[in-house]
């Protein structure tokens, strides 16, 4: 029987795709799970599947590659979607693609297969991801092609015998990794309701926040946060560390109305403690070691990588090259930044660097100011000389100056 790599999630939607591509498509279901920092059991993911027909559910545990190859990447590209999502499931579905094809090819498998609807980005970026580095796989997409409403997939389920959990026919549809939590659907659909407290599971609420900050500091070594509090930490336990101290002191809500790839406009919700401290940390950190130039120019690059990571472009020589350019430019993002974390907010209170840029000599209003204040005046009349000859010239065909033309 020809093969299919399903990658599993332990779902509902998953779940039903074990059956449907048995019976639809006459294969043999092999499942895939990544660890990715989620909070389910995988090894009773894993049995689920047997249990349903599977011929062999393979778990990975991909905490580390996840972050050392995505996450951080992105980190170094301050990398968030329209200046606001820090890409939590745009991340994880390159590795997904990655792992589907490692399975499938050790397999023998002439199909891959995901549990994505039609209306998400996450279809385009598992797809991609698959095409770019096996593009004899074959992708079938069960949640796309069934065209099951809910109370039908409940009813396929049940007539089945395929487990419904009270979890599953909880009022939101969830996606979870180390780099955040995403809540979407339910009243979270209607832009005027605000996310209910039971939306969130990292984060508390401001209100529930302890009155008392905490403070940390968070190191980087190019442009790789290394250590915690001085401590050297591995990439997996500092991100769940940072997790855990934001998620107490309720940072990294975001509410967001996102624009998705397919044209629609939806409603997003996400919790990011640990992203939200890192990203403000490694940009307090860039603004005082690159110069300005390259700093301005890198944050339009910043942009443009968090779009190509949104769009599913991850395996696409524009990220390959703008990976390298930033590379470049973390060899100085090293040093320490001081933080207080504190109802709801992350406030940078310190920063120290070997190459830092800031010259207290250059920069004081002290006695022991070094600047040549004498230098600024050659550098206006410089700075200025375009604009001004180009004043005088309006001024001379009388044409008005410094004032907006009237229609
Ligand atoms: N809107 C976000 C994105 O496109 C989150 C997607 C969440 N995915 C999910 N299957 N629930 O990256």
């Amino acid at each position: 029987m020809p093969k299919v790599v399903l990658a599993y999630s332990g779902g509902l939607d998953t779940s039903c795709s074990i059956r449907w591509l048995q019976e639809q498509y006459g294969l043999s279901v092999v499942t895939l799970t990544l660890n990715v920092g989620q909070p389910e059991d995988l090894t009773s993911v894993a049995e689920k599947a047997r249990r349903l027909g599977a011929l062999r559910a393979y778990v990975v545990d991909a905490r580390d590659e996840f972050v050392r190859d995505f996450v951080f990447p992105a980190l170094r590209a301050n990398a968030r979607y329209e200046g606001v999502y820090p890409l939590i499931s745009a991340l994880s579905r390159p590795l997904i693609a990655r792992h589907l094809v490692a399975v499938a090819e050790r397999e023998g498998a002439e199909y891959v297969a995901h549990g994505c609807t039609g209306k998400g980005n996450d279809q385009v970026r598992i797809e991609l991801g698959v095409a770019a580095l096996n593009p004899h796989l074959k992708v079938i997409a069960p949640v796309r092609e069934w065209r099951m409403s809910r109370p039908e997939l409940l009813r396929y389920a049940e007539e089945r015998g395929i487990p419904v959990k009270a979890s599953q026919a909880k009022p939101y549809s969830i996606d979870e990794n180390l780099w955040g939590r995403s809540i979407e659907a339910g009243v979270l659909e209607d832009p005027m309701a605000e996310p209910p407290e039971d939306a969130f599971e990292w984060t508390r609420s401001v209100a529930a926040a302890p009155d008392a900050p905490l403070e940390c500091s968070v190191t980087f070594e190019a442009g790789d946060p290394v250590a915690l509090n001085g401590m050297p930490t591995p990439p997996v336990a500092l991100v769940q560390t940072l997790n855990e101290w934001a998620g107490l002191h309720g940072v990294g809500r975001i509410d967001h109305i996102e624009s998705r790839l397919v044209g629609i406009k939806s409603r997003e919700v996400y919790e990011a403690p640990a992203a939200t401290v890192l990203l403000q940390a490694h940009a307090a950190l860039e603004s005082m070691v690159l110069p300005r130039d390259l700093l301005h120019f890198k944050q339009t690059m910043d942009l443009k990588y968090a779009e190509l990571v949104y769009y599913g472009l991850w395996y696409s020589p524009l990220r390959e090259a703008l990976d390298a350019f930033m590379q470049k430019t973390q060899e100085v993002v090293t040093g320490t930044v001081y933080l207080r974390l504190w109802k709801g907010h992350v406030q940078v209170i310190g920063r120290e660097s070997p190459y830092s840029l800031y010259q207290k000599r250059l920069a004081t209003y002290d006695v022991d100011d070094v600047f040549d204040h004498r230098a600024a005046e050659g550098f206006i009349r410089l700075w200025g000389l375009e604009s001004q000859e180009y004043a005088a010239r309006r001024r001379a065909v009388n044409l008005s100056v410094g004032v907006s033309e009237e229609r």
